[in-house]
């Protein structure tokens, strides 16, 4: 006799008693909509179990009816205007899974003004459009989740909202794009080209509709602009954050940063200072034995460091649809559960609540401080002491200089490691080095982060 693997729900024990099942409405049935489908209906009872009641998908808006219908079966009605749900009062909670900033800010906007919580996995319309929409719910008393916007599977938003709420959080710091990790990953240890390992991404179902919001570096600023949000009680400020993808680095910049002994992967960096917070996504050389420096693949990582915590991390696949699917459904069972508490008992959307947002200044770039791996190709016939002397003379403090190892004698590269300093004073002294004669051709400069503190 097969088994059913699954203990029915009466071996949880009774469930409370007036628990009608949460009814969702699912704009989108794609790789986060699909997945959310097809988990749902596979733990349906553990889930049950775990909301105190069930949570069914009472209506799918789908551009293609006849796709979604074959994914959802025929018990599931399919419409092909959002707004059906967004504005149904047999629905409690509309799922956006569609993506973009568009329409689906409408939908989301639409449907919390029907009094409707929302879901979504939208990193893109958060950081965008987050202060508008939240601003809409907390009006209209109805949440709007999003633990599935940021490094997927990994409960990062519950962490620093819930898990850490007691900490003055100093940094996080974290690999939050699975896209442009694996396309490092496989060009490192492949030696696949660019091109080859996003398509293979792609193919993947990990990457966003247009890759370039994964290899640019923008949607890791959306997730970032979401945590540093969370972690330092601050505004979304997506426009501050400086972004620098992948897309020009170099073979040399992954072998020169190895033989230094780094890594070099696609780091969102916030960091509360003296004078502000430091915002930034920029490709960052890593001890290649730190921890951060060991998430490959489309997984993510993110490390926080709080006052009371201390270092923290978190670790799991940032991308997928069943792993998306994970926190979208964490999300349906935290609003099934929450059903009538009143919002000023809810956990606030940003982590802090409004009256006590901090409007924090965010560092410019030239404002950062930090060590600096550079790399200089120099005319045949330059001696290092030479280019350590024109660093200096510029107000650059070295830790090391070193040849490149794998450049021919006629076309030598030095690699530098400076100590901690200003990026203003870095930049200058780069201009001044790349109007040299002794230089041959574009410098290269990239944060190193220890994260030891
Ligand atoms: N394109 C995103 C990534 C999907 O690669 O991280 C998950 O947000």
């Amino acid at each position: 006799m097969v088994r059913d693997p699954v203990p029915s729900l009466e071996a949880f024990g009774p469930l409370p008693a007036a628990t009608r099942a949460l009814r969702v409405g699912m704009i989108g049935i794609g790789t986060v909509g699909g997945g959310t489908f097809r988990v749902l209906a596979r733990n349906q009872r553990q889930i049950a179990a775990r909301a105190g009641r069930g949570i069914e998908v009472v209506a799918v808006a789908a551009r293609d009816l006849q796709r979604a219908a074959r994914v959802v079966g025929p018990a599931v009605p399919v419409t092909a205007d959002p707004f059906e749900l967004a504005t149904d009062p047999a629905i409690d909670v509309v799922l956006e899974a569609a993506g973009g900033t568009g329409a689906a800010r409408d939908w989301v906007l639409a449907a919390i003004a029907h009094g409707k919580h929302v879901v979504t996995a939208n990193k893109a319309l958060l950081a965008v459009h987050g202060e508008q929409i939240f601003a809409a719910a907390r009006a209209r008393g109805v949440a709007v989740a999003y633990e599935g916007a940021v490094a997927v599977s990994i409960p990062i938003v519950k962490a620093l909202r819930e898990g850490l709420v007691a900490n003055r959080i100093e940094w996080l710091a974290g690999i939050i794009n699975g896209t442009s990790n694996f396309v490092l990953s496989r060009m490192r240890d492949e030696g696949l080209g660019f091109a080859d390992a996003l398509r293979e991404a792609q193919a993947l179902g990990y990457a966003e509709a247009d890759p370039a919001f994964d290899v640019e570096g923008i949607d890791a600023a959306h997730k970032l602009t979401l945590l540093a949000a969370n972690a330092f009680g601050m505004p979304l400020r997506l426009a501050d954050v400086q972004v620098e993808g992948i897309t020009a680095l170099q073979e040399a910049d992954v072998r020169g940063a190895g033989q230094l002994g780094f890594r070099i992967k696609l780091l969102g960096v916030a960091r509360r200072t003296a004078d502000g917070v430091e915002l930034r996504v920029q490709p960052t050389l890593l001890p290649a034995t730190h921890l951060l420096a060991q998430v490959d693949g489309a997984m993510n990582g993110v490390m926080v460091k709080g006052d009371a915590a201390g270092v923290t991390m978190y670790y799991g696949a940032g991308a997928g649809s069943e792993q998306t699917a994970s926190a979208v459904i964490a999300d349906l069972v935290d609003l099934a559960r929450l059903d009538g508490v009143p919002p000023a008992q809810q956990v606030p959307h940003l982590g802090v609540h409004p009256h006590a947002t901090e409007a924090l200044p965010v560092l410019p770039h030239a404002a950062s401080r930090g060590v600096r791996w550079v790399r200089v190709p120099l005319v045949a016939g330059q001696g290092l002491d030479a280019l350590q002397a024109l660093l200096a003379e510029h107000g650059v403090p070295l830790r090391r200089a070193v040849w490149a190892s794998a450049t021919p004698v006629e076309a030598p590269e030095a690699l530098c490691l400076t100590e901690a300093m200003g990026q203003a004073t870095l930049d200058d002294a780069l201009r001044a080095l790349a109007a040299h004669p002794a230089v041959r051709g574009p410098i290269r400069a990239l944060p190193v982060e220890m994260l030891d503190a």
